[in-house]
């Protein structure tokens, strides 16, 4: 009887071990751009498995770029207040507790209720909540330097509000927002990327052509099927759907 037990237990164990090499032990895809996870679209060249749980590459790091890097702040150049928030290892590399959020001092500053010591600082806008609980789930949950995780992207997926606006909160949203916005183009609003993608300028810059300054600043290039979503988005009239 007991050793029964103990071979179910065994097996059980064996079980979830080998369900958790593929997908990782976490309830919800991360939600950071797209969603729609139909695994036909992936974009890692060649590995078919696409990881639904928090992938610090592909979930994590596009945040830090786009709202902590810009000039003059966390940068390898500015290293504002001695953080640098460019890598993974900078990342953790300073007041950061692995499994902890609260006891993390960027956690703490990206929470922050006075805007004038809230990280990204006024006249910035605050991370989305969507955004801060997932910084803390991946700090809770140990804080893993996944990678090459495949894409949550499905290119037959192209409308705006489920497409092209996580998109641009994920990758765009901090360098270009507000007042401050780089070169005045603002992408956190709908007029604001319709224009930039009408006029081609968008697109141009996140396929990396010659002549343009590549886009996302700082940051990995864009998936072949997130560059597709904003093709097939803008052939269709860039709509604000
Ligand atoms: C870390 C900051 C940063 C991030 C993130 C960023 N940008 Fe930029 N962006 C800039 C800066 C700075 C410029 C001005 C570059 C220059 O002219 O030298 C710029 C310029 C642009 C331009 C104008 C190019 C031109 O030649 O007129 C476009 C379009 C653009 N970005 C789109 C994007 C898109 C789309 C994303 C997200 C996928 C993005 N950017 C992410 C900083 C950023």
């Amino acid at each position: 009887m007991k050793l029964i037990k103990i071979g179910t237990a065994i097996a059980v164990a064996a079980i979830m071990a080998i369900a958790c090499q593929h997908k990782a032990n976490t309830p919800s895809p991360a939600n950071t751009g797209n969603n729609n996870n139909n695994g036909n679209n992936n974009n890692n060249g060649g590995n078919n498995t696409v990881d639904t749980g928090i992938c610090f590459s592909r979930d994590i790091l596009p945040i830090f770029i786009a709202n902590c890097t810009q000039s003059g702040c966390h940068n390898t150049t500015d290293k504002a207040d001695g953080y640098v928030f460019t890598s993974y290892e900078t990342i953790t590399a300073r007041g950061f507790v692995k499994g902890n959020a609260s006891e993390t001092k960027l956690y703490k500053a990206i929470t922050d209720n006075d805007p004038n010591d809230r990280m990204p600082q006024a006249p910035s806008a605050p991370l989305t909540n969507a955004q801060i609980t997932l910084i803390a789930r991946w700090i809770n949950e140990g804080a893993n330097n996944k990678t090459n995780c495949g894409t949550l992207c499905d290119s037959n997926n192209f409308t705006y509000s489920a497409a092209i606006k996580p998109m641009m909160e994920t990758y765009c949203k901090g360098c270009h927002s507000g007042a401050s916005a780089s070169k005045g183009i603002v992408l956190d609003t709908y007029d604001g990327v319709k224009n930039a993608t009408l006029n081609g300028k968008l697109l141009q810059t996140i396929r990396q052509e010659a002549g343009v300054v590549a886009m996302p600043s700082g940051g990995a290039k864009l998936s072949t099927c997130q560059i597709t979503q904003v093709q097939k988005w803008a052939s269709a009239g860039a709509l604000n759907n």
